[in-house]
């Protein structure tokens, strides 16, 4: 377990900062915020753009904690290029099933459950207690929000957001950059973009 350079001191940031320590993590090497944010016990090393310059120093690893999906995809990406890992980080109470895969720049959350022969792209969050069931596929830089649940053989675009408790029937198809709602349950598969919401789900207008 190499010692993090950490992107993002919010709420997502501290939820990882806490998983990490829970996993038994190196204390990060520091935090980078472009809104000057800090982290408890965690060095601020300055604005985003200092990454590189910390890689010349001779850090190593980083893992992006943001929440908004596209941003924290553009970022991991940026990192990856400058030549940084993005080690997937489980919490020790997350479940993967042994053929699960979490790509890089990756995490899941307390408690949640990765199943049998499911795959997570990359800069996805699995946050906590999520249930993704067997043979999903999640696209990069996805956010399945606490509570929620993908049913069996689910598929998720890029830069997904299922929220809050949300469900999402077995074998359905959910498309680029949509956003299902808190709650919602979904019974039918979703188009690239679109924001659904409701019980059973419906396109929210705009
Ligand atoms: C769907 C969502 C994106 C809409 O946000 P928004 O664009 O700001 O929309 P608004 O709050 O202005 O609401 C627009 C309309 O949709 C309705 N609506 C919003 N969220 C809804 C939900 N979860 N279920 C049903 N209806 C909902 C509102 O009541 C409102 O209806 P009205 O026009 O009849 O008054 C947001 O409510 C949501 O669910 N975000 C996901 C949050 C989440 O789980 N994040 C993860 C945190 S870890």
């Amino acid at each position: 377990m190499p010692r993090l350079l950490l992107i993002g001191a919010g709420g997502h940031g501290r939820a990882v900062l806490s998983a990490l320590r829970d996993a038994g993590w190196p204390e990060p090497a520091g935090v980078l915020d472009d809104g000057g944010g800090a982290l408890p016990g965690v060095p601020c090393l300055g604005p985003v753009s200092r990454a590189a310059a910390l890689w010349r120093d001779g850090l190593r690893a980083a893992h992006v904690a943001l929440g908004r999906n596209a941003l924290r995809r553009d970022i991991g990406e940026s990192l990856l290029a400058i030549g940084f890992a993005l080690p997937p980080i489980l919490h020790p109470s997350a479940v993967l099933a042994r053929d699960a895969a979490l790509g890089e720049g990756g995490v899941a959350m307390p408690r949640a459950v990765l199943g049998a022969a499911a795959r997570a792209g990359p800069h996805a969050i699995l946050n906590s207690g999520c249930i993704v069931e067997h043979d999903c596929v999640i696209g990069p830089a996805c956010h399945v929000a606490p509570g929620a649940v993908l049913g069996g053989g689910v598929r998720l675009g890029a830069g997904v957001l299922i929220g809050l408790q949300a469900g999402v029937g077995p074998g359905l198809r959910i498309g680029d950059d949509a956003i299902v709602a808190l709650g919602a349950a979904v019974v039918a598969d979703v188009p690239a973009g679109a924001t659904v919401a409701g019980v059973p789900a419906r396109p929210l207008p705009g």
